[in-house]
């Protein structure tokens, strides 16, 4: 089928649930993807922050051959090898002692929540509210939905999964009002991804911690976004010196494969046989991959370079707030949102994508940048041509003058 025919195929039989473009992804390798007309694009949002190696890495390429030709499925009622290895990897090198396995983030948040519910029945007389943030993001299913802190999202599907309150973002005081004893639980993630980049304070983390421990509350970190490497550190957590009793995983931790993980303490291994499971948990080809990429992110040291090209973009983001064309920089690793001088956000992303690079707006202000790991200097300074290129294509399309 020729690229035409696809799209009008795509157009009549894809759900409309995005503003898709004319575009058909074909190939991925490395930083790039092609489309179906051979278009070369150098991909500074890694799917929003899943491709932690790259597209089509070696490593996933070579787990998921491996597995087949071994084991596809066994059943969510054995365990199997791959789940074993990856549970027991996971446990050595986080805080957390077992694993609960999904496929998407929005199911491992689900099970986070479900397990905190669990908590509040059996420990805290029926306590049952979670606490969450003001612009925080959790997923798309009803009761993540009703989690998310989205203010556009206040008035949809209604009615929501009752019991979420959300308080703002580094406000202590804000937080210990919204907890009382029909709390079980405050959910956050340690820096907003969604909700465009914004960092939690280290004091805010170690009081929130100290508030969670007095009464009662369990702390979950849900760092789908923030986890495996992407900050600097294999998890976010270990930068604020705490440890939650949950967190969830999903995005960089499959490379692009689906995959979630829902760790916690062996404290709280608490569900009773049958509230909580489903077809695919523990699919001894996502634990394979899951697997290979953690082990590669580790041994090559990804966070590292996570921070390191985090700095590097961040300098010569600055070069462009010097000029004008950038109003603010935020983020740590490689979670980095900026400002754009005008709010034509959407449009530098469309442009940006006809000259060749993929980035993302949040809004019609901030864009948000999420490469993959492995990312290096010589990807830095083309994505930064072609973003000042398209700037001031657009500057001078709406006629302002910069110094
Ligand atoms: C912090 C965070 N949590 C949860 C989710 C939901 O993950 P999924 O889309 O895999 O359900 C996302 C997705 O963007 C996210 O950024």
């Amino acid at each position: 089928m020729r690229s035409k025919e696809m799209l009008k195929a795509a157009k009549e039989h894809i759900l409309d649930i995005n503003e898709f473009p004319d575009i058909i992804m074909e190939k991925g390798e490395g930083m790039y993807l092609w489309d179906t007309e051979e278009n070369i694009y150098l991909d500074f949002l890694g799917g929003w922050a899943v491709t932690s190696l790259g597209h089509s890495p070696k490593v996933i390429q070579e787990a998921l051959k491996e597995q087949s030709e071994t084991l596809v499925n066994a059943s969510p009622s054995f365990y199997n090898k791959p789940m074993v290895e990856f549970a027991q990897y996971l446990a050595k090198h986080s805080c957390f002692d077992m694993a609960f396995f999904g496929s998407s983030g929005s199911e491992a948040n689900e099970a986070a929540l479900k397990l905190a519910r669990k908590y509040g029945q059996k420990y805290k007389n029926g306590a049952y509210k979670i606490v969450a943030l003001k612009k925080g993001f959790h997923g798309r299913t009803l009761a993540m939905m009703s989690a998310t802190g989205k203010l556009s999202w206040k008035e949809k599907f209604e009615p929501k999964v009752v019991g979420f309150t959300h308080v703002s973002r580094n406000d202590i005081q804000a937080m210990k009002a919204a907890i009382d004893e029909e709390t079980c639980a405050v959910m956050l993630e340690p820096i907003l991804g969604e909700g465009g980049i914004c960092e939690m304070d280290y004091d805010y983390i170690q009081q929130l911690r100290k508030v969670c421990d007095e009464t009662n509350t369990l702390l979950i970190f849900d760092e789908v976004q923030t986890g495996i490497g992407r900050t600097g550190t294999l998890f976010a957590y270990e930068q604020y010196n705490i440890e939650p009793d949950i967190m969830t995983l999903a995005k960089g931790i499959g490379g692009g494969f689906p995959l979630s993980t829902m760790l916690t303490k062996k404290e709280l291994n608490i569900f009773e046989r049958g509230d909580q499971g489903g077809t695919y948990v523990g699919q001894p080809l996502a634990m394979a991959v899951g697997l290979a990429v953690v082990k590669e992110v580790v041994d090559k040291r990804l966070s590292d370079n996570a921070m390191k090209m985090g700095e590097v973009i961040k300098q010569r983001l600055e070069n462009l707030k010097m000029k004008g064309y950038i109003t603010e920089i935020r983020g740590r690793g490689l979670m980095i949102a900026f400002d754009f001088a005008i709010e034509k956000a959407s449009e530098l992303t469309k442009l940006c994508r006809s000259n060749g690079l993929i980035i993302r707006e949040r809004d019609e202000r901030t864009i948000r940048l999420l490469p993959p790991l492995i990312v290096a200097e010589n990807h830095i300074d083309k994505m930064i041509e072609l973003l000042e290129k398209s700037m001031e294509e657009i500057l001078i399309r709406y006629g302002v003058k910069m110094k």
